[in-house]
């Protein structure tokens, strides 16, 4: 076959998985009669007796769905040749009767302590060679194939065993992978690494040339003298600890794809979930979420950081662009306290159900917790859950069987979609590269980039999608690239287009710089952006950790005051085709161009060559949000409300209301024609919504489709 009738084959394969998936989604939700609810069951940590009550507490608590076994492998498998699965049938039954749905974890995440015994290289390895021993979990290097086939073994048992059972609704693959060990540098990862470089480059020729490796001697004669990058006694080659970073998600998901091979073929239509870690650099998530089925996350915001609702909510967005806006499950959240934080504040009266209709406003079908019933001991006793220690006469349970009465309430939310004028695009590879030693400076981050252009959209109301680069782009009005330091030619000529075709382009600083080989564009940043900006990058000028630079307007209307300051960083900026929007007032740039603005084909590209602050990075978005006609879905909302729209099919809308203010009450401007789903009743505006408060109002379909009557 040619590389045209395979690369075809690979885009209907993925269209045929994508169906699949879809499919399996819509029959996930029809089960559940709405949105999930419920944890984490770990009754293997709990005496029999201790179960019934379980389920009939779950049916109190409006549960319909649990994420069974997590990490029960070594209860099920206490050696290798005896598998004790009495227990498992046992609950599995109760909770089919109980009417509780079971999403099957495949207990792969934390392997017995005979595996590590009997093949001690199944361990995982730190880059100075400590390794890192079983006791606690996620001691498996995911190169080990021996690892692998004991995974599948019991994974093929697993499924076999349970297909069929009425209490299977899904599957939960392994647990948060790559949590605690993303990457493992010993002499098995070293071969496998290997064999992944060769297929990426054929010779190694080709290896030396991309990692540059005639810098400092590096040049390798040989596959056998390429390593993981090691303990080293300087720098490591960036290029080869960015390759390490993709053969290390790559190997985790084969993992992934090991088990849902068998449990795709033993039971083709359970479909396949795994709950990714709360947002981090570990997997790169755009190569994983098309592999399941329906996308699933962790989220535990701070409750003792104020603006941790707006990090959470860019999580949230992320894992519905991840699947172009189909509607994704929280798999866990804390009730209250995490035990893992060096002070771990419980969450306020009212801030769990706040934050868990914040998930279902950014477009959430499941609400779930770590955990059902809190341990008694181990290293998480300390975690609140559903059912905490102190039993069920407490705030945190009363507040849980509250919101799984609100959630049952509203079940015609499931499947709905929230509809977003805005991109904000983030890369794995790009990330990876950014934060890297031996740069201009060591302060860049790619998540402080991210809420500091995610933040002003998210106060502005705009609703916002977390897009790859290669994205399909064509539905926004505006595209925002908070960072993008390594950019290939074709995702450049992607955003150029973009801009061509008439959209607006929002991009910062030390953008455009490398080629996914970590090497620095022609002519040096922006790189291929430089002609959808308009502009040539001459010297980096970064500020050093509480370093200022005053910016002025260049032209009328950019800041409030038409002034701003810059930290973090400042350039020399020379202008082609672009005007200047704000210069540089102090310091050695004074007077250069500190933000521009491109026309470029039917559509304009800004850019900011330092960071404002952030009252006039709310200015500057929301004024090129207008410019491209980025509108909120309900406008005039007093400070700290957030409305969220989920669209159904036939044009109905649930607006969600958030007050995220903990002090006082919001009074909400609300379009009429809204009603309480929960009763039908008519929701009247002005509506006077209380700290933490919430409100879920549905419209019907407006006759004409225009916006009376009804958000947009
Ligand atoms: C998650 C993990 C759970 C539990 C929880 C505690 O990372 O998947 O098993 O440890 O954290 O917050």
């Amino acid at each position: 076959m040619t590389d045209r009738g395979e690369q075809g084959a690979d885009e209907r394969g993925e269209r045929g998985e994508d169906e699949r998936g879809e499919r399996l989604a819509t029959a996930l939700r029809a089960r559940l009669g709405g949105i999930g609810y419920g944890g984490d069951y770990n009754p293997e940590q709990w005496p029999e007796d201790v179960w019934a009550d379980d389920v009939r507490l779950m049916t109190e608590a409006g549960v319909n769905l649990v994420s069974l076994g997590i990490f029960a492998w070594a209860r099920v498998q206490p050696d290798p040749e005896t598998f004790d699965w009495g227990w498992l049938d046992r609950v599995m039954d109760l909770l089919a009767d109980g009417g509780v749905a079971v999403c099957l974890a495949t207990m792969t995440a934390s392997p017995p302590p005979w595996l590590a015994r009997l093949h001690p290289e199944t361990l995982p390895v730190r880059p100075d060679g400590t390794v890192l021993w079983p006791g606690a979990r996620q001691h498996f290097t995911p190169s080990s194939q021996v690892y692998r086939d004991h995974a599948t073994r019991l994974v093929e048992r697993l499924a076999t065993r349970y297909a069929g059972h009425p209490a299977l609704a899904a599957w939960h693959v392994g647990n948060e992978y790559g949590c605690h060990v993303s990457g493992s540098y010993g002499d098995v990862d070293a071969v496998a690494f290997r064999d992944w470089l060769r297929r990426r480059y054929r010779t190694i020729d080709a290896l030396n040339e991309a990692w540059s490796t005639t810098f400092w001697s590096q040049r390798y004669a040989a596959w056998d003298e390429i390593n993981p990058p090691r303990q080293t006694p300087t720098f490591p080659n960036p290029a080869q600890r960015i390759d390490f970073r993709r053969f290390s998600s790559d190997a985790l998901l084969e993992c992934f794809l090991a088990e849902k091979e068998v449990l795709r073929r033993v039971t083709p239509d359970v479909p396949i979930t795994t709950n990714f870690v709360p947002l981090r650099d570990t997997l790169d998530l755009h190569a994983w979420a098309r592999h399941e089925d329906v996308v699933s996350y962790d989220s535990y915001p701070d409750p003792a950081d104020p603006g941790a609702h707006v990090d959470a909510a860019f999580g949230f967005d992320l894992m519905r662009s991840l699947k172009d806006g189909a509607p994704w499950l929280l798999l866990e959240q804390a009730p209250a306290a995490v035990n893992w934080r060096r002070v771990n504040r419980p969450k306020a009266p009212g801030q769990m159900r706040l934050w868990s209709w914040l998930a279902v406003g950014h477009g959430a079908d499941a609400v779930m917790f770590f955990q059902w019933r809190a341990s008694r001991g181990g290293a998480e006793k300390y975690h609140s859950a559903m059912v905490p220690h102190a039993g069920t006469g407490t705030r945190t349970f009363r507040e849980v069987r509250e919101l799984g009465r609100e959630l049952a309430a509203v079940p015609e939310i499931a499947g709905t979609r929230v509809r977003a004028p805005v991109a904000l695009v983030l890369d794995w590879p790009s990330w990876w590269g950014l934060e890297q030693d031996g740069h201009p400076s060591g302060l860049l981050r790619q998540r402080e980039a991210n809420l500091a252009h995610y933040a002003p959209l998210f106060g502005a109301g705009v609703a916002c999608d977390v897009v790859r680069p290669s994205a399909d782009l064509s539905g926004y009005r505006l595209v925002v690239v908070p960072n993008l330091y390594m950019i290939t030619e074709s995702d450049a000529a992607n955003l150029t287009g973009f801009v061509r075709a008439g959209g607006r382009l929002v991009v910062s600083f030390f953008s455009g710089v490398v080629d996914d080989r970590d090497r620095v564009h022609p002519g040096g940043a922006p790189g291929p952006l430089a002609d959808v900006l308009g502009l040539r990058v001459a010297e980096f000028w970064p500020l050093a950790k509480g370093e200022h630079v005053d910016v002025e307007e260049a032209e009328p209307g950019w800041f409030d005051g038409g002034a701003a300051r810059g930290s973090l960083w400042s350039e020399e900026v020379r202008l082609d085709e672009a005007s200047p929007l704000a210069t540089f007032a102090s310091g050695v740039l004074a007077g250069r161009p500190a933000a521009t603005r491109n026309r470029f084909g039917g559509g304009a590209a800004y850019y900011l060559a330092t960071r404002p602050d952030p009252a006039a990075m709310n200015s500057v978005l929301r004024r090129v949000c207008r410019e491209a006609g980025a509108a909120p879905d309900l406008p005039n909302l007093p400070e700290g409300a957030e409305a969220a729209v989920r669209h159904a099919e036939d044009g109905t809308r649930f607006v969600i209301v958030l007050n995220h203010d903990d002090d006082g009450p919001v009074t909400v401007p609300l379009p009429p024609g809204g009603v309480d789903p929960r009763d039908g009743t008519d929701v009247v505006a002005p509506y006077r919504l209380g700290a933490r408060g919430v409100l879920v109002v549905r419209y019907p379909p407006s006759p004409t489709g225009s916006r009376h009557g009804g958000p947009a």
